[in-house]
């Protein structure tokens, strides 16, 4: 193991806790790696709290701080108190069997530490954390992506930045990877909020490997006639059996076009054409009158299918939901989401082969707590996050609500970025619910913008302090990547060609 310095030695261990007195000078941070050499094998902690003192009484430190007495020799001490998360001994890591020794001694983390805690992964999302250093990478692997993840963090803490590093890695490794992404606040393709502005559009495959529906462009129709009473439940959470019932009897009656039909003939004749009840047949039909023309014309035609081509051939979707009303918001979400995830779920059952080269999704769902409050109807993102891992489906909550999120989901989400969060209620959930968390509530409320602490199970099992990477920095590296794109001619070649016709040009009017 490299010598740099030590920083300490260890004064006491009593199980996972270490405390050690820190050298005069050192600096340290909260949520820091340590490593603590002993005999056969090394430790790795983490900083959970601090203390500075003396070995002076209180009286005596107030009357030589007044300067009526001088006391002395004394000394001035920090004690650092450090949580045990894994140990390695010959060459093998695994977590704490053991602790450490007294006057065992203490290193910061190096770039050493960081290759051994194998904190980098295929999917990049920053830099581990070490007092004012940034050290090596860290990132998630691609098979985190089905066991669900969860971003966390209050408003300005960096959610938004994190989505767009993640996703962007997702368009980068496609078609092995491809993502479904939800933006309710319409920031993601260019960037609003992220200074300076860079969105996905800046991505150098964003014109082969990622489309863009919007409801400005017309282009995020769902048509009546590809809504069948079945979706009727994606449509209208709060939809009762005697509705559903007409519903199906209406379809039956008039075909594809029954939403259409029915309305019309309501409209001309104040009945369905259907014995019903009356008050089943005005539920029904004040549900089928709330889908607004613009994203519900009467045609055949939906965006779905577009989306669920794109994600099968490793084509991120970008669906931005910005300006819609909340529920109209909540039903594109659902019937795209649930449609495509289905898919998935058709596949592995029915021709698993073809399952085989599906890219892995990942959809990212931003106001995630709408969609998996317990206090809610069920939506089919519980069901994604409970059941969808082994067809290679996951979810990425991205909330800043995390004590919203039913309790049973929660537990699924196995990689989470946990960013700034001020609110003791939601700080609490986090920590008494994640593995290795239970010591970092006051960490989390201190983290800045763009720092955050990251746990990818079962490959980071413990809560890696990291800064994720600023997306405008990401693009600039990658600008400088090859990407195997066709190169444009050059300007100065062009401008030689230009030329070359200009001249031709003036030779033919002579
Ligand atoms: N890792 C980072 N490094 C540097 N600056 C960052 C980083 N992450 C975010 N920022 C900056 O902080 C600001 C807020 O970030 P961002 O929009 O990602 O926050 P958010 O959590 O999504 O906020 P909201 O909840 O309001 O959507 C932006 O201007 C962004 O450029
Ligand atoms: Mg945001």
């Amino acid at each position: 193991m490299t010598n740099t310095n030590s920083i300490g030695f260890v004064c006491g261990a009593k199980g996972d806790s270490v405390s050690f007195l820190a050298n005069k000078d050192v600096s340290l941070s909260f949520g820091q790696i340590v490593r603590i050499d002993s005999a056969e094998r090394n430790f790795y902690a983490r900083v959970v709290n601090s203390e500075s003192s003396s070995t002076l009484e209180t009286i005596e430190q107030l009357r030589e701080a007044e300067g009526k007495e001088a006391f002395g020799p004394y000394s001035s001490f920090r004690s650092v108190n450090a949580v045990l998360f894994l140990e390695k001994k010959a060459g093998k890591l695994r977590s704490p069997t053991f602790n450490p020794n007294y006057r065992d001694k203490v290193y910061a983390a190096s770039e050493e530490d960081c290759s051994i805690l194998k904190l980098s992964g295929e999917l990049e999302v920053g830099r581990l954390r070490s007092e004012d250093q940034l050290l090596g990478t860290v990132g998630i692997n691609i098979d985190a992506i089905p066991r669900m993840m969860g971003m966390f963090g209050m408003t300005g803490s960096g959610k938004t930045n994190t989505e767009l590093i993640l996703n962007a890695q997702i368009i980068d490794n496609s078609p092995r990877t491809v993502a479904l992404i939800y933006d309710f606040a319409g920031q993601l393709l260019e960037g609003k909020e992220i200074k300076p502005q860079r969105g996905l559009k800046d991505h150098p495959l964003f014109h082969s490997r990622v489309q863009y529906y919007s409801a400005k462009d017309g282009k995020m129709a769902v048509g009546l006639r590809t809504l069948t009473p079945a979706k009727l439940d994606t449509l209208f959470p709060d939809i009762q059996p005697p509705q559903k019932r007409l519903a199906w009897a209406l379809y039956r009656q008039f075909g594809a076009d029954w939403i259409e039909r029915t309305r019309d003939t309501y409209r001309a004749e104040g009945t369905v054409g259907v014995r019903a009840q009356k008050v089943v047949v005005e539920a029904l039909l004040q549900k089928l009158s709330s889908l607004p023309h613009d994203l519900f014309p009467a045609s055949n035609y939906t965006f779905v299918e577009s989306a669920l081509q794109n994600v099968c051939n490793g084509v991120t979707c970008l669906i931005d939901i910005s300006g819609l009303r909340s529920e109209d918001q909540n039903r594109i979400v659902c019937l795209s989401a649930s449609a495509i995830a289905e898919h998935y779920k058709r596949m592995w059952e029915e021709n698993y082969e073809e399952w085989q080269k599906l890219p892995t999704l990942l959809i990212t769902l931003e106001e995630a707590h709408e969609f998996l409050d317990p206090n809610k109807p069920k939506t089919i993102f519980s069901d994604i996050a409970l059941t969808y891992r082994k067809y290679r489906v996951g979810i990425n909550a991205v909330t800043p609500r995390p004590s919203r999120i039913n309790f049973d989901v929660f537990a699924e989400l196995w990689t989470k970025v946990i960013m700034k969060t001020e609110l003791k209620k939601d700080r609490v959930y986090l920590t008494e619910n994640t593995p290795y968390m239970e010591y970092s509530e006051t960490e989390i409320k201190m983290l800045d913008v763009g720092e955050a602490l990251l746990i990818s199970e079962p490959k980071i099992k413990f809560a890696v302090p990291i800064k994720v990477t600023h997306y405008p920095e990401y693009l600039e590296a990658h600008d400088k990547v090859d990407y195997g794109l066709p190169s444009s001619s050059n300007l100065t070649e062009m401008d030689g060609r230009i030329k070359r016709l200009n001249e031709q040009d003036k030779i033919s009017l002579e």
